[in-house]
C-alpha cells in the first residue's frame, strides 16, 4: 500500500481519474476478457472524479461500452427512485452521461426480499467476471471502507451491515432528519474489496485524518477497516494535504 500526497481535493481527483481514464482508453477487450470491471463508490468525495470521467467520454477519449461496473453499496429500504439511494446518485452523477449499457451496471437492490440472497447472489456476479479489477473507494471518517464498519471481519464477504451511529449522524447530512437514515444497508465485504487487483481509495479533509493516519502506521486492525489495505501489493490512498498533512 502507497500514500500519495496531494494538495488539494481538485488534484486528487485529476490523479484518481487520469488513472481510470487511462486504464479504460487502454482496455482491448478480448473473448477470455470481454470487460474491464470497476468497483464504484458514492459518497461526496468521488464526484469530482465522476465529472471528469463524463468529460472525457464527452470528449470522445473513452467509451464505457466494455465496462461493468459494480457499485460498494446501498441502503437498505431505499428504491432506486429515493433521491439519497445511490442507485440515484450514480445515475445522476455518472451512468446517465455516459455510454455504458445498463445491463452492464450492478448495484445492490436494498429493496431485495431476502436480502441473505441478494449479498451471495452479488458475489457470484462479481465473481463471474473474473473480479474485480480496479477498486475505486472513499473512506469513512471510522475508517470504513464501503459500509464495512469497524469490527467487520477482514474476510467478509457481501453481507447486510448495521450502521454505526457515527456513521448514520455523518451521513444525515444528506437526509431531512437523522430518522431519515436508514440503519442497514448492504455492503461489499472487507474480502470482497481485498480481492480486487488493484484498489484506489481517495480521502480528502481533515476529517478523514485520523484515518489516515491510523492507516499510514503500517497496523492492521479491526478497529479501523481501512487498515486492510496495508496487506495489498497494489493499493494506494490518495490524499490531499488537509488529509495527510505530511511531506
Ligand atoms: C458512505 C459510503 C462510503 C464512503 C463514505 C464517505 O458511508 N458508504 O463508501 O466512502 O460515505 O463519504 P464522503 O466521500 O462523502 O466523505
Amino acid at each position: 500500500m502507497q500514500i500519495i500526497n496531494l494538495k488539494t481535493i481538485d488534484s486528487v481527483a485529476t490523479h484518481v481519474a487520469d488513472i481510470l481514464i487511462q486504464r479504460i482508453h487502454e482496455f482491448q477487450p478480448t473473448e477470455q476478457k470481454p470487460f474491464l470491471v470497476l468497483g464504484l463508490p458514492t459518497g461526496s468525495t468521488p464526484i469530482p472524479v465522476y465529472q471528469r470521467l463524463v468529460n472525457a467520454f464527452q470528449e470522445g477519449i473513452i467509451s464505457f461500452k466494455h465496462v461493468v461496473t459494480f457499485n460498494m453499496d446501498e441502503y437498505v429500504g431505499l428504491a432506486p427512485e429515493h433521491k439519497q439511494s445511490y442507485h440515484y446518485f450514480m445515475q445522476e452523477h455518472l451512468f446517465q452521461h455516459i455510454d455504458i449499457p445498463q445491463n452492464q451496471i450492478y448495484i445492490l437492490n436494498g429493496m431485495a426480499l431476502d436480502l441473505e440472497t441478494e449479498c451471495t447472489e452479488y458475489e457470484k456476479k462479481i465473481a463471474s467476471f473474473g473480479g474485480i479489477d480496479i477498486q475505486l473507494g472513499g473512506i469513512g471518517e471510522n475508517g470504513h471502507l464501503a459500509f464495512n464498519e469497524p469490527k467487520t471481519p477482514f474476510t467478509s464477504l457481501t453481507h447486510v451491515q448495521q450502521l454505526t451511529q457515527n456513521t448514520i449522524e455523518v451521513n444525515s447530512r444528506f437526509f431531512d432528519s437523522l430518522s431519515d437514515v436508514p440503519t442497514q444497508a448492504l455492503t461489499i465485504g472487507l474480502q470482497t474489496i481485498f480481492n480486487a487487483k488493484q484498489i484506489i481509495i481517495m480521502a480528502t479533509g481533515n476529517k478523514k485524518l485520523n484515518a489516515v493516519q491510523t492507516v499510514s502506521s503500517g497496523q492492521l486492525s479491526i478497529n479501523c477497516p481501512a487498515t486492510l489495505l496495508n496487506n495489498h501489493n497494489n493499493a494506494i490512498i490518495v490524499c490531499d494535504e488537509t488529509a495527510y498533512p505530511h511531506n
